[in-house]
């Protein structure tokens, strides 16, 4: 099963009765694992989580740290980019060379790479002294 058909999976999984956009997302690790979530909302509706946390969350669950690849997937008219919040938490495990793939359900697609999604990313190196 290719990243894009495991996003594709678990988006059918999703919980979004608020917005009705449900959202796939699968990371591929260095060590060839594959680990999916979906975004799951919630009447208060900042505690809603996004389908890129959902599977980051899985991925570190199990023990693992290095994103390789991404996959994301969405019912949009375009291939809809990770929120601001996702593409910081996507820069935690991945490096800015990693090749993120966006998708509609109709079948667009688009890859971007993680230091296109977050250019200038704060990161560890900006904390000398902690
Ligand atoms: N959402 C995601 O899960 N990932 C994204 O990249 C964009 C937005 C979710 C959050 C919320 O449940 C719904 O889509 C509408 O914003």
């Amino acid at each position: 099963m290719s990243l894009m058909d495991a996003a594709r999976a678990v988006r059918e999984n999703a919980y979004a009765p608020y917005s009705k956009f449900k959202v796939g997302a699968a990371v591929r690790t260095a060590s060839g694992n594959v680990y999916t979530g979906c975004n799951v909302e919630n009447v208060a509706y900042p505690e809603g989580t996004c389908a890129e946390a959902g599977a980051i969350a899985a991925m570190i669950a199990a023990g693992e740290r290095e994103i390789v690849e991404a996959a994301v997937i969405a019912g949009s008219p375009s291939p809809v980019p990770p929120c601001g919040g996702c593409r910081q938490k996507l820069a935690e495990f991945a490096t800015g060379h990693v090749q993120i793939t966006l998708a509609t359900t109709g079948g667009e697609t688009r890859t971007v790479s993680v230091a296109e999604l977050l250019p200038g990313a704060f990161d560890a190196g900006h904390m000398p002294d902690s």
